[in-house]
């Protein structure tokens, strides 16, 4: 099923897809592995800095045959595009799904540059994800933009896509103090809009607010600090008491350490 699709059908059963981001191949096969294991489907996301980093061709690649190696249901999305020409080549790479991120332009600007990456996914059949109101990147001293309804609704039909980024009291990284979700927010939305809504920033979210956003119309739940962040404290861990230079003996274990968490986290989304 196409990711749109799956996503259209969420949004009527309120249920929601896990989308994690990978950095590597250990994370990737991270993420896959806790699927495979809990039986479930999820959306694979790369990030412009993980596209540099390993390359387009080799970062598309590897997910693809990896999808079809561990024989998991998973779509490919990339992740926060905010570089159109970047955006295009991967549809051109056969991504199933771009997020086209202009949650920083005014509205028009953003309508603008969303309807360019609409118009170009058309021919692929790919699924467009964009932003509305300004999701926050923590420890960076930026503020909230709530998304409005009304606002939302126009952007949905004004630039035709399937999925939207919606700023709810979410922010990207760890939370200094617990967050609190605007759950009514999130309910108004989903009623004024055809897209599906999608969570950003889910690191850190008491599970019961994200079992809860989900009731209330979300359908797609970003995840990617807390994978980075318990991949690493597992190998500096294993390193810190080792010696051992066969890194196929010690990634393995952070590997699992990350396994662990989207296992739970896929438990607590597809609770319904
Ligand atoms: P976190 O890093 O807070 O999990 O946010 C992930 C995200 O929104 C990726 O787009
Ligand atoms: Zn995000
Ligand atoms: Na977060």
């Amino acid at each position: 099923m196409k990711l749109q699709d799956q996503l259209a059908l969420n949004k009527k059963e309120g249920k929601a897809l896990l989308a994690t981001n990978f950095y590597n191949f250990e994370t990737l096969s991270a993420v896959l592995t806790a699927a495979k294991e809990t039986n479930s489907a999820l959306i694979l996301q790369l990030s412009e800095s993980s596209l540099h980093y390993m390359g387009l061709e080799v970062a598309a690649q590897m997910a693809k045959s990896a999808i079809s190696q561990y024989g998991v249901q998973a779509w490919l999305h990339m992740d926060h595009g905010g570089d159109v020409n970047l955006v295009k080549a991967c549809l051109d790479a056969g991504f199933d799904s771009v997020m086209i991120d202009a949650s920083e332009k005014p509205f028009a600007e953003n309508v603008k540059i969303t309807q360019e990456i609409v118009r170009y996914a058309e021919q692929f059949g790919a699924n467009v994800e964009a932003e509305l109101g300004y999701i926050a990147k923590l420890g960076q001293g930026q503020d909230m933009i709530y998304t409005q309804p009304d606002e939302a609704r126009r952007f949905v039909e004004e630039t035709g896509i399937n999925a939207l980024a919606v700023a709810v009291g979410s922010a990207h990284g760890f939370y200094k103090e617990t967050p609190k979700l605007q759950l009514d927010l999130i309910a108004e939305i989903n009623a004024a809009t055809s897209a599906a809504l999608v969570l950003h920033g889910s690191s850190g979210i008491p599970h019961d607010q994200v079992q809860e956003s989900i009731r209330r119309g979300i359908t797609k739940i970003n995840l990617a600090t807390e994978i980075k962040n318990i991949f690493m404290k597992k190998l500096q861990e294993v390193l810190a008491d080792s010696d051992e230079i066969d890194l196929r003996k010690v990634f393995p274990k952070a590997t699992q350490a990350a396994t662990d968490l989207v296992s739970e986290k896929l438990k607590v989304i597809n609770f319904s």
